[in-house]
């Protein structure tokens, strides 16, 4: 039995299965989409995105958002694991 969670990333409406252990960055770059990113531990915010719905686990205690940001469903998909299934608004894809 699987643990997976189902992330779907907009535009697009690109779906994919993301492992808890897995961030939402790496799931999407395994599965062939290609979301922008740099620095992939949480400060550059090159992965900047907007959660639609769903819920997050960070992997660092103070990501690269502030508390009013992620009030607003800012999220930096480099650092986030799922913790259910989650929709996401891309930043920047690099292709749409
Ligand atoms: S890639 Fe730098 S914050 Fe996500």
């Amino acid at each position: 039995m699987s643990d997976a969670h189902t992330i779907q990333v907009e535009p697009g409406g690109h779906r994919f299965a993301a492992q808890p252990t897995q961030t939402l960055l790496a799931a999407a770059l395994q599965a062939g989409v290609p979301m922008r990113s740099a620095c992939r531990n949480g400060s550059c915010r090159a992965c900047l995105s907007q959660l639609l719905e769903g819920q997050v686990h960070y992997l660092v205690d103070w990501p690269g958002i502030s508390r009013e940001e992620r009030a607003e469903g800012a999220v930096l998909p480099c650092v986030a694991q799922p913790r259910s299934d989650v929709r996401l608004q891309a930043g920047r894809l690099l292709w749409g």
